[in-house]
């Protein structure tokens, strides 16, 4: 696959571009500009608020995926496979295949290391690209969010995490708020990219939540940079729309039939 290929001879030659995507109409935007569009099962807390990512559903993956995918043309996608669809290798097996047939994905992502490596192995023996997630892991995260890499028994799992994934054949590591000289020294010792979230500019890439950075998804936390505020435009539209109803300026008679 020439989109996995390209994507691979990237580590050390220019950035990997991720972002996340939960319809088509974004979908058809980022496609222009990223290697990798992430289909996350972020969209629980960013669309539906839930309280966590936990209760996010397969078929609320696959909905959201099968509209994604009508606006990808060339960048690779990865879907999310949510909490307590992979619970031993033989349940992970079956979502995953019913995930690639219904979405048409390239790939799905799985949080965790050691701990799922044998389910991981499995899908990977059967044929599935799989992408890593390492660090902050949202599906079993409990109570305060803290970034990994302080202690040094969290740096040392890590890092042993991070090369157990390589060997096992994820193509790319996700790193989700990892100290900086952690992710710097697993992104210079792997030779599988990595991609960061709040995890520096050391890694091979950089993934955001796209609600987040066009100020859609009111968010405020150290790793998002927010570059647009899209409620503003949107707002000053709807204000433009509402003022015209009320002067009678639209619909015009080029808009009528
Ligand atoms: O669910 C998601 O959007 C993610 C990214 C933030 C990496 O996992």
């Amino acid at each position: 696959m020439n989109k996995l290929k390209n994507l691979l001879n990237k580590k050390n030659k220019s950035k990997i571009v991720c972002l996340t995507a939960y319809s088509k109409n974004i979908a058809t935007i980022l496609d222009n500009h990223c290697d990798i569009i992430l289909v996350g099962d972020s969209l629980g807390s960013v669309l539906y608020n839930f309280k966590s990512t936990r209760s996010v559903t397969l078929d609320m993956m696959i909905e959201h995926s099968k509209s994604v995918k009508m606006g990808i043309k060339k960048s690779l996608m990865v879907v999310d496979m949510p909490h307590n669809t992979y619970r031993n290798s033989s349940e992970a097996l079956k979502n995953a295949k019913k995930i690639i047939l219904k979405t048409k994905c390239d790939a799905v992502k799985l949080e965790g290391g050691k701990k799922i490596i044998n389910i991981i192995k499995h899908l990977i023996k059967n044929k599935i690209l799989v992408l890593g997630h390492l660090g902050v892991l949202p599906q079993s995260q409990k109570g305060k969010f803290r970034f990994k890499g302080k202690k040094l028994t969290e740096r040392i799992n890590i890092l042993k995490d991070a090369k157990l994934l390589e060997k096992t054949g994820v193509f790319s590591i996700v790193l989700e708020c990892i100290e900086t000289s952690l992710a710097k020294k697993i992104t210079r010792e792997l030779k599988i990219p990595t991609i960061g979230i709040g995890a520096s500019s050391y890694c091979d890439g950089q993934v955001l939540v796209t609600d987040d950075l066009i100020g859609l998804n009111p968010i405020n936390v150290r790793f998002v940079k927010r570059y647009t505020n899209i409620k503003k435009h949107i707002n000053n539209a709807i204000i433009k729309f509402k003022n015209d109803i009320k002067e009678k300026k639209f619909p015009r008679k080029k808009h009528s039939y």
